[in-house]
């Protein structure tokens, strides 16, 4: 079992050695995740493939505390970070009460939240009280409704200019890791080469510091869309199908269960 990475470890790995991340929502799956990643990311992205919504701006803070005590539960040796869902770090008192809560009620060791320089404040004030925090900036999914569709950012100069600034500012205000999603190669390279902190990119090239997947998406369960960045590691949803007919078609022929299955 490799040992539990830290905020210092994963810190020291910029540059070093690839983080390696992936989403969990379960016991089942963080068990089995954690032997080969560094860390696991309870993401608000479990709102869309395992609740079914279609976006992640109705998850609640309960359901995240939820998950993440199961996906802590699972892989009690992993470095676990909690997203913090929409609209619970909307200014710095929510965002400090509803971190605690998180802590409190939960085994997690960081907590995520999306946006730039206007997020700052809440960062630094999370920092200052004792959480670790990673940013997520370029793409941020909790903006889908504002923005209207999920946007790449870095396409032209001035949103390259900001993807920059957002993460300086987010750095600057305490985070110890920042996620790139949807965001030109370039200007993530540029990103990271600017930043003391890792940088993890989805969406965002390989010139970063490491990587997130969300879980059913590497796996080839979700199979409502499929990203460009995203690349199937199991044909998992044909797999699960294949099985369950096989299923079906031995109760239906009372091939199972065999006499090995009876009491
Ligand atoms: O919610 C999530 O799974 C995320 C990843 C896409 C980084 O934030």
């Amino acid at each position: 079992m490799p040992k539990k990475q830290t905020v210092s470890t994963l810190q020291a790995m910029k540059s070093q050695k690839s983080i390696t991340m992936i989403t969990a929502y379960d016991a089942l799956f963080a068990k089995l995740f954690e032997e080969h990643c560094d860390v696991l990311l309870v993401g608000d992205s479990l709102n869309m493939s395992f609740s079914g919504h279609s976006d992640t701006l109705s998850t609640t803070l309960e359901q995240m505390i939820y998950h993440t005590q199961a996906v802590c539960n699972g892989a009690k040796n992993s470095f676990v970070i909690c997203d913090m869902p929409f609209g619970s770090y909307s200014n710095k008192k929510n965002a400090l009460k509803n971190s605690i809560k998180v802590y409190s009620e939960t085994n997690a060791d960081a907590v995520k939240i999306e946006g730039g320089i206007e997020k700052a404040g809440v960062v630094r004030y999370l920092t200052q009280n004792g959480i670790a925090v990673v940013g997520h900036v370029g793409l941020m999914p909790q903006f889908v409704r504002s923005e209207g569709g999920y946007k790449i950012k870095g396409k032209d100069n001035i949103s390259k200019e900001k993807v920059i600034a957002d993460a300086k500012a987010i750095e600057a205000a305490g985070a110890f890791m920042i996620v790139l999603e949807g965001v030109k190669q370039d200007v993530a390279k540029e990103v990271t080469e600017a930043l003391n902190v890792p940088t993890i990119g989805i969406g965002a090239g390989a010139d970063v510091d490491g990587q997130v997947l969300v879980w059913s998406d590497m796996l080839g369960l979700f199979e409502e869309f499929t990203p460009k960045f995203v690349k199937k590691y199991l044909n998992g949803a044909s797999l699960v199908r294949e099985a369950v007919q096989n299923f079906d078609n031995e109760v239906k022929e009372k091939e199972f269960p065999q006499q090995k299955h009876m009491y």
